[in-house]
């Protein structure tokens, strides 16, 4: 059955049509460029480039996939968590669509989107332990199947890709930072004794983020850079010559802090749940090298499967909306209309209905 996906939870407008598992064709407009000019995302802002930009991509993404919006037999959306007019602008687009088509709907946890859009392209051994780290959030999760997920651990302030951003933004490189400080961190060596692993000597699964950049500023303080930057028009870094290594080191030092803790973690949590037979790495954090390359070493280390999903499906898409929303279909769950967005902070109400219940 062909689902019609549609992501618009933060900064990126994304649609994508699915067939079962096969991608008919999928499309992205980011915003980066013009939240870039403030240094973060302005939600006012981001929900008017989305209703500028949605209906211009849904019809881009039906010429692609030379298909008619007639062959669409479901419509999956994020419905949470995100910025409430962000997701609004999608939810309502997806309503309708619904209502035109006359087509069942289901409201999907974007989320859960990330961690399970690994299984799109490898057949996952559940229960699978997830790591989903992201700009706005760092989860440690039980993953029993596509729709029972509990969430093991949290970041209890700044996720994952926020250290990268908030750390990114104080040496003075563009938003979102995390890309960039990866690919300087490659041509660095990492001190270990520079950065500290922040909130481990504790008994819980949760994370705390926000002392590195704290960490970062204090060494920044003591050791300035001088004149990094970046174009604005075109966003290529400006490093003066004498600072190279000096930044590259830094780098490659913070990114050894975030991705060992990261990594001290999971292995808790591995240690901690019984029965776990594989790992999932999600979120755009995901794309991360060195974090790929850990958590994968991790896993082999437990005798687990390591999952991750392909670069182009770890920042948000509509991709992974549409797939989970074709699994919980398939397993016989959708929403009626009245299904709600929820922002950032409020739990996703588990208010699908069961389509057997219906009949
Ligand atoms: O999942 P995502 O696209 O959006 C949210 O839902 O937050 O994640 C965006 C985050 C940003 O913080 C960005 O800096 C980070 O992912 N990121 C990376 C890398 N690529 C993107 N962080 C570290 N290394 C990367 N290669
Ligand atoms: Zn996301």
């Amino acid at each position: 059955m062909l689902c019609l996906g549609i992501e618009s939870s933060c900064d990126d407008t994304c649609v994508a049509l699915l067939d079962g598992a096969t991608v008919i064709a999928h499309a992205a407009s980011s915003q980066i460029k013009l939240h870039a000019l403030f240094g973060g995302v302005v939600p006012e802002v981001a929900s008017r480039e989305h209703a500028k930009r949605i209906g211009l991509l849904c019809r881009h993404v039906f010429e692609e996939g030379r298909c008619n919006p007639k062959d669409v037999g479901l419509v999956a959306v994020t419905r949470g968590p995100g910025l409430l007019g962000s997701l609004l602008v999608g939810v309502s687009f997806a309503k309708s669509f619904a209502l035109g088509m006359g087509i069942p709907i289901i409201g999907v946890d974007h989320l859960h989107a990330h961690l399970l859009v690994a299984a799109l392209e490898h057949s996952v051994e559940f229960p699978a332990l997830g790591l989903l780290v992201s700009g706005g959030h760092t989860l440690l999760c039980r993953i029993e199947d596509p729709k029972n997920i509990k969430v093991l651990g949290r970041t209890l302030d700044d996720a994952a890709g926020e250290a990268f951003d908030k750390a990114g933004k104080m040496l003075g490189l563009p938003y979102p930072a995390g890309r960039h400080i990866d690919e300087l961190s490659r041509k660095g060596v990492c001190d270990n004794t520079l950065f500290p692993r922040p909130y481990l000597n504790n008994d819980t699964l949760d994370f705390s983020f926000s002392g590195l950049k704290t960490a970062m500023q204090s060494h920044l303080s003591l050791h300035p850079l001088y004149g990094v930057g970046f174009d604005p028009l075109t966003g290529e870094l400006i490093i003066p010559k004498g600072q190279e290594q000096l930044l590259y080191d830094l780098c490659a030092s913070y990114t050894g802090a975030v991705v060992d803790t990261l990594k001290i973690k999971t292995a808790r949590a591995l240690a901690l749940q019984e029965g776990i037979r594989s790992v999932i790495l999600a979120g755009g954090v995901a794309a991360n090298s060195f974090l790929r390359d850990a958590i994968e070493t991790l896993a082999k280390e437990h005798g687990v499967a390591f999952y991750a999903p392909r670069l182009g499906y770890c920042a948000d898409n509509a991709v992974m909306v549409a797939y989970l929303g074709s699994l919980l279909y398939t397993m016989g769950y959708k929403h009626d209309l009245a299904f709600e967005a929820i922002p950032r902070g409020r739990g996703i109400p588990n208010d699908m209905i069961s389509i057997d219940s219906l009949a």
